[in-house]
């Protein structure tokens, strides 16, 4: 199935806000990402498959960091590699406004998440305690080395050859 991905806008925002609630814990608000998507800094995007929503994800750029704040599937479109391809995106729209690092928090328990960050090279450089306030469960900071360097773009190819065209099936 073809899957079209666009930037987020606020017409999306009622679909996004339902698999926001199956997706997490902390869900956020509508009022969450109607502020997110007024900022500058941000890149938010959906993906679309027949017209259906099928996940989003969001970064923020913090000087040249960009801070993946979120990143959903539809649980019944999951290991499609639409994930990865939204990350991709993220990716490449981050370093067009500047980003030299990528860097997220994750749960610590949330290894499906944690295994794609690992493709992307991300690091668990830290962990902060207590940091999710539903369950108090510890976050894992990971970065990424400089997305510039040969070794990262030699990595992003390689993403882009595998996940970058549209998924089968
Ligand atoms: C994390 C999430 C976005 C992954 O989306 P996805 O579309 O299923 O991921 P992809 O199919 O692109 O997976 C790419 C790679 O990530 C890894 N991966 C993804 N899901 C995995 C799982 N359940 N178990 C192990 N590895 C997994 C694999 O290496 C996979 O590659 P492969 O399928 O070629 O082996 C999805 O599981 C999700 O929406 N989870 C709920 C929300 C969430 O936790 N978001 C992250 C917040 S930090």
């Amino acid at each position: 199935m073809r899957l079209l991905i666009h930037p987020m806008r606020e017409e999306d925002l009622a679909e996004v806000m339902e698999l926001e609630r199956r997706a997490f814990a902390s869900p956020w608000t509508r009022d969450m990402y109607l502020r997110e998507l007024e900022k500058p800094e941000g890149c938010y995007i959906i993906a679309r498959q027949e017209g259906e929503l099928a996940g989003y994800g969001g970064t923020l750029l913090i000087l040249d960091e960009a801070h993946v704040m979120t990143l959903a599937v539809r649980e019944d479109r999951r290991r499609r590699g639409i994930g990865a391809r939204l990350l991709l995106e993220l990716v490449r729209r981050s370093e067009e406004k500047g980003a030299r690092f990528l860097t997220l928090e994750v749960r610590k328990s949330n290894l499906a998440a944690i295994e794609l960050y690992g493709r992307f090279g991300f690091q668990i450089m830290g962990e902060r305690k207590h940091y999710y306030l539903d369950n108090l469960e510890n976050a894992l900071i990971m970065w990424t080395d400089d997305i510039g360097t040969p070794e990262y773009r030699r990595l992003l190819e390689e993403l882009w050859e595998r996940y970058g065209d549209e998924e089968e099936g």
